[in-house]
C-alpha cells in the first residue's frame, strides 16, 4: 500500500467513527421519558398492592397508628381481628399532607391544613387554607396470624 492510499483509508476510517458517534450522541426522540399516568393524588401505592404490619410488635394499643407504604393503619379496638383496625390512604387528598389519628377526638387529621376525616373516610372539616379536600380512600384489611394486610384499591 502506498503512503497516499494509507492516509486516504485512515481518513475515511476516522470519518466513519466520527459519524457513528455523532449519530449515537443525538439519540432518538423516542427515548424521552414519559411521566407516569395517574401520579400524585396522595393515594400511596398502586391498586392491588398489599402492605403488611406485624401485629406482634406494632399497633399494640387502641389508638395506636402508623403510616407504611402509603397506608395509614389505625387500631380502633382490642383483639387482632381485621375489624379492630382501619386503613386509609396515608397522605391527604388536598395537598398531600401527612395524616395522623387523633384518638381523643376520633378523627384522622391532616398535619398540613388540619382537614379532618372519619375512619370511613368522610370529611369532618375542610382544610384551614380555604381549599377543599375530598374523602379518603379506605382499604380492605385481612389478618393472618399476626400479620395485618391492607390491599390498596
Ligand atoms: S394537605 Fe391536608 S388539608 Fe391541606
Amino acid at each position: 500500500m502506498e503512503r497516499n492510499e494509507f492516509i486516504k483509508s485512515l481518513g475515511l476510517g476516522i470519518a466513519l467513527v466520527c459519524t457513528g458517534s455523532c449519530m449515537t450522541g443525538c439519540g432518538s426522540k423516542g427515548d424521552d421519558p414519559t411521566p407516569a399516568p395517574g401520579g400524585g393524588g396522595g393515594g400511596g401505592g398502586s391498586a392491588g398492592t398489599k402492605v403488611n404490619v406485624d401485629l406482634g410488635s406494632q399497633l399494640l394499643t387502641v389508638g395506636a397508628f402508623l403510616a407504611s407504604g402509603g397506608v395509614l393503619f389505625i387500631r380502633t379496638a382490642t383483639g387482632n381481628a381485621a375489624s379492630s383496625f382501619v386503613a386509609t390512604q396515608a397522605s391527604c387528598p388536598h395537598q398531600g399532607g401527612a395524616l395522623n389519628w387523633v384518638q381523643a377526638s376520633n378523627v384522622i387529621q391532616c398535619s398540613l391544613h388540619s382537614s379532618k376525616y372519619t375512619t370511613t373516610g368522610s370529611i369532618v372539616a375542610q382544610p384551614n387554607d380555604g381549599g377543599t379536600t375530598s374523602a379518603l380512600k379506605v382499604y380492605a384489611l385481612a389478618v393472618s396470624g399476626t400479620t395485618l394486610t391492607a390491599t390498596i384499591s
